[in-house]
C-alpha cells in the first residue's frame, strides 16, 4: 500500500537539505519500487509568513495522516521578535506533543571517514556508536506552570517545571532497553538525582524496568559527568536514555564526537513506531541560501525513516551506505572538510547528486 510521507521544510537551511533528502527518497520511488506519495506541508517560521501560526492545522493533520514526516529545521532570527506562543519552535514542540512522539533516537554514529574531522582524537572517537535516547513529549520543556510573571517588588521571575510521571518514564526506558537488546546490551540513564527529585524517580523507575531485561546492563550517572566522560571516553557507551533537556544538551555534545553536527541524524517516535525524522540540528542562519549546509544529517533521518517507520530495512541500508560511499570518495561540505588535498568541497546540492549517484549505481 502506498505511503504517505509528509515533508515539512521549515526555516533557515531547512529547505536546502530538505531539497537533497528528497531528492533521494524520489530516487528510490522512481529507481528502487518504493511505494511512496511525498505531500508538503508548512512548518515553523514559514508558516508563520503564510498563516500567522507556526503549526498550521492543515499541517497537523497532514502529520497525523501521514504514516512519517520528513522535516528540516524551524527559527531563525526573523521570528525572533514574535509572542513566545507563536514563535516557530512552538510548532516544532506542538507537532512532538500532538502526534505522540515521545520517543527521540538520536545515533551518534562516526564514519571512520571522518576521525580526523572530529577536534576530538581520532584515537578516542573512532569506532563510536552511541544511540541517545531522549525523551521528548515531557519534562522541563512542557511541565506547568511555566511563564515570565512579575513580582511584588516589581522585578519579573521567569520558571518552569520539571515534571515526570512513572509511566512516561517507563515507556522510555523501555524503548532504550529495546533498542540496547538489539545493540551491545549497555543502558546508562542519565539524570540529576542527587538534586532534582523529578530524576530521583526517574532513577528508581529505570532501575526497575531493568528487571524485565535481564540481558541488560543498566548503568546510572549524574548528566554533569555524563558530559565530561562523553568528552573523556565517549566508547564506554552504548545507549544513553535521558531526559528531554538532558538529551537536547547531550546530543548536540555528541555530534562533535562525530564530526559535525551536521551528521546526525534523529527519529521521533510513537508508540506505534510512527515517526518524524529530522536533522538534530537546527536551522543555521547564518548560512541558509549560501548551499553550503551538510545535508548528510537528513538524508541519514531518511533511512531511520525506512528502518523505524516504511519497514523498508534494505533500502536503508542502502542509503546509509551510499552516505559512507560519498564520504570515501572524499567529498565534504565545509563543517567536514579539513586540510587533507584528497578531500573535495562540494556544494549542498553536489552531496545530494553524489549521494543519488551512487544509489543508481547500484541499480
Ligand atoms: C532539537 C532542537 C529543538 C529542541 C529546538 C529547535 C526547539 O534543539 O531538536 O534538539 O530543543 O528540542
Ligand atoms: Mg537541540
Amino acid at each position: 500500500m502506498t505511503k504517505t510521507v509528509a515533508i515539512l521544510a521549515g526555516d533557515g537551511i531547512g529547505p536546502e537539505i530538505v531539497t537533497e533528502a528528497v531528492k533521494v527518497l524520489k530516487t528510490l520511488q522512481v529507481s528502487f519500487g518504493l511505494d511512496v506519495q511525498l505531500e508538503e506541508g508548512l512548518i515553523g517560521g514559514a508558516a508563520i509568513d503564510v498563516t500567522g501560526v507556526p503549526l498550521p492545522p492543515e499541517t497537523l493533520n497532514l502529520g497525523k495522516r501521514a504514516d512519517a514526516i520528513l522535516l528540516g529545521a524551524v527559527g531563525g532570527p526573523k521570528w525572533e521578535p514574535l509572542e513566545r506562543d507563536i514563535r516557530p519552535e512552538r510548532g516544532l514542540l506542538a507537532i512532538r506533543a500532538e502526534l505522540g512522539l515521545f520517543a527521540n533516537l538520536r545515533p551518534a554514529l562516526l564514519f571512520p571517514e571522518l576521525a580526523n574531522a572530529s577536534t576530538l582524537k581520532p584515537e578516542v572517537v573512532a569506532g563510536l556508536d552511541i544511540l541517545i535516547v531522549r525523551e521528548l513529549t515531557g519534562g522541563i520543556y512542557f511541565g506547568k506552570p511555566r511563564g515570565i510573571r512579575i513580582l511584588d517588588n516589581g522585578q519579573r521571575e521567569g520558571f518552569n517545571t520539571l515534571v515526570y510521571n512513572e509511566a512516561e518514564i517507563e515507556r522510555i526506558a523501555r524503548v532504550a532497553f529495546d533498542s540496547a537488546e538489539k545493540r551491545n546490551k549497555k543502558v546508562c540513564s542519565v539524570d540529576k538525582a542527587n538534586v532534582l527529585e523529578s530524576t530521583e524517580l526517574w532513577r528508581e523507575v529505570v532501575t526497575r524496568v531493568a528487571k524485565d531485561y535481564p540481558s541488560v546492563s543498566l548503568s546510572h550517572m549524574y548528566v554533569d559527568n555524563a558530559a565530561m566522560q562523553l568528552v573523556r571516553n565517549p566508547k564506554q557507551f552504548d545507549v544513553i536514555v535521558t531526559t528531554n533537556m538532558f538529551g537536547d544538551i547531550l546530543s548536540d555534545l555528541a555530534s562533535q564526537l562525530t564530526g559535525s553536527i551536521g551528521m546526525l541524524p534523529s527519529a521521533s517516535l510513537d508508540a506505534n513506531n510512527k515517526g518524524m525524522y529530522e536533522p538534530i540540528h537546527g536551522s543555521a542562519p547564518d548560512i541558509a541560501g549560501q548551499n553550503c549546509a551538510n545535508p548528510l544529517a537528513t538524508i541519514l533521518s531518511v533511512a531511520m525513516m525506512l528502518r523505524y517507520s516504511l519497514g523498508q530495512m534494505e533500502l536503508a541500508d542502502q542509503v546509509e551506505s551510499a552516505v559512507q560511499q560519498v564520504l570515501k570518495d572524499g567529498l565534504r561540505t565545509p563543517d567536514i572538510k579539513s586540510d587533507d588535498n584528497k578531500q573535495t568541497l562540494v556544494s549542498t546540492q553536489e552531496m545530494g547528486d553524489a549521494v543519488v549517484a551512487v544509489l543508481r549505481a547500484k541499480l
